[in-house]
This record gives C-alpha cells, structure tokens and sequence, in this order.
C-alpha cells in the first residue's frame, strides 16, 4: 500500500444518532476502507483509547479496533482489527471500569464475559479466530457492542444508570438538529 499521512477523526458523542444504528457489513476490503482503517487506528492511539469502533468517528461500518495494552510499559503498538466480526463463544463472568470516548468523563463497572472467542475478517481479508481474555475480552464485547448501537451504560444497573443520567443529558445537550455530537477535542 502507498504511504498515506493518517488524519485524525472527530469524535461522536452520546446523543449522536450514528451511535444508535446497527452497522452495515463490509461488502469490499478496498483502498477507501483499508484508508479509514488507517484514519481509525490513528485516532484511537491519538485519543490515548484502547479500542474504537467505526460508528464513533461517525462511520456506520462493522469496524473496530482494539489495542489493549499499548500504553502500559514493555509494550508496543499492536492494533488488532475486526471487520465483520462475530461473536461465537463467551465464558465465565467478569466486572470491570469502563469508559468511552463517546461518553467521556462517565466510568462504570459493567459485567461481561471473562472469555471470548470472536471471528473477524483482517485487514487482508482473511476470516481468523481469536480467543481473548481480561482486558482484551472486555474491550472487544465493548466495541462490539457499539456496533449493534449499544453503548455500556445500557448494561448497568438502573439505580447507577439513573445517577448518571444528568451527565449524559448533559453530553446530548450539544447534539445539533441532524443528530451530530462531536467531541469539543475534534481535528484540528
Ligand atoms: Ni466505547
């Protein structure tokens, strides 16, 4: 592939609609989407986010991408990348922090599956199998999750969800009349 400067991506914020629709399949792995891959995967790591999923730079795809452990120390850029991923095995229970780029300053601990096993297309166009756990687990049910217009505080408790609710309304607050919410700290 040529060498292509990446660009950074706003971000889509809770009480934008993009975050709410199911994302369509990638038909054709072709130079415009190998394109966003590459825009995608650069602004998750200028986000400083561990994983990110195309409905929130505001592309309604069956992408992510997820990079769990990059920013701790011994580790490297390692960007995994899932298009049309599916989900075919979850064990155990598990419960964790999580927050999102598209709903920031809100961090919830929300119950998911210890261990999943996920098949996705790479960006080569080959149908692989992982099987992940912890962290990596985690964030790939989150992401996933996004692309069926899910969002994590739509699995937590009511009580801890109706606490929360004001901050959220508050980030709807800033969605204009097409239903865009982009992130104050959007491209420059
Ligand atoms: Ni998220």
């Amino acid at each position: 592939m040529k060498k292509r400067k990446a660009n950074l991506l706003p971000i889509r914020i809770v009480g934008d609609k993009i975050l709410r629709q199911k994302a369509k399949k990638v038909e054709e792995i072709n130079d415009e989407v190998l394109n966003f891959i590459q825009d995608l995967t650069y602004t998750m790591y200028e986000t400083d986010g561990v994983g990110l999923s195309s409905p929130q730079v505001g592309k309604s795809l069956c992408i992510f991408v997820v990079d769990p452990y990059w920013y701790r120390e011994g580790h490297t850029k390692e960007p995994y990348v899932f298009i049309n991923p599916k989900i075919v095995e979850l064990e155990g229970e598990t419960e964790s922090e999580e927050g999102c780029l598209s709903l920031p300053g809100i961090f919830e601990k929300v119950p998911r599956a210890e261990k999943v096993v996920v098949e996705a297309t790479n960006p080569k166009g080959e149908r692989k199998r992982y099987t992940a756990e912890g962290l990596f687990a985690i964030t790939i049910q989150h992401e996933n999750d996004h692309l069926e217009g899910i969002l994590f505080v739509d699995k937590i408790p009511k009580l801890r969800k109706m606490l929360i609710q004001r901050k959220i309304n508050e980030l709807k607050k800033k969605t204009d009349k097409n239903g865009v919410n982009i992130a104050a700290n959007e491209a420059k």
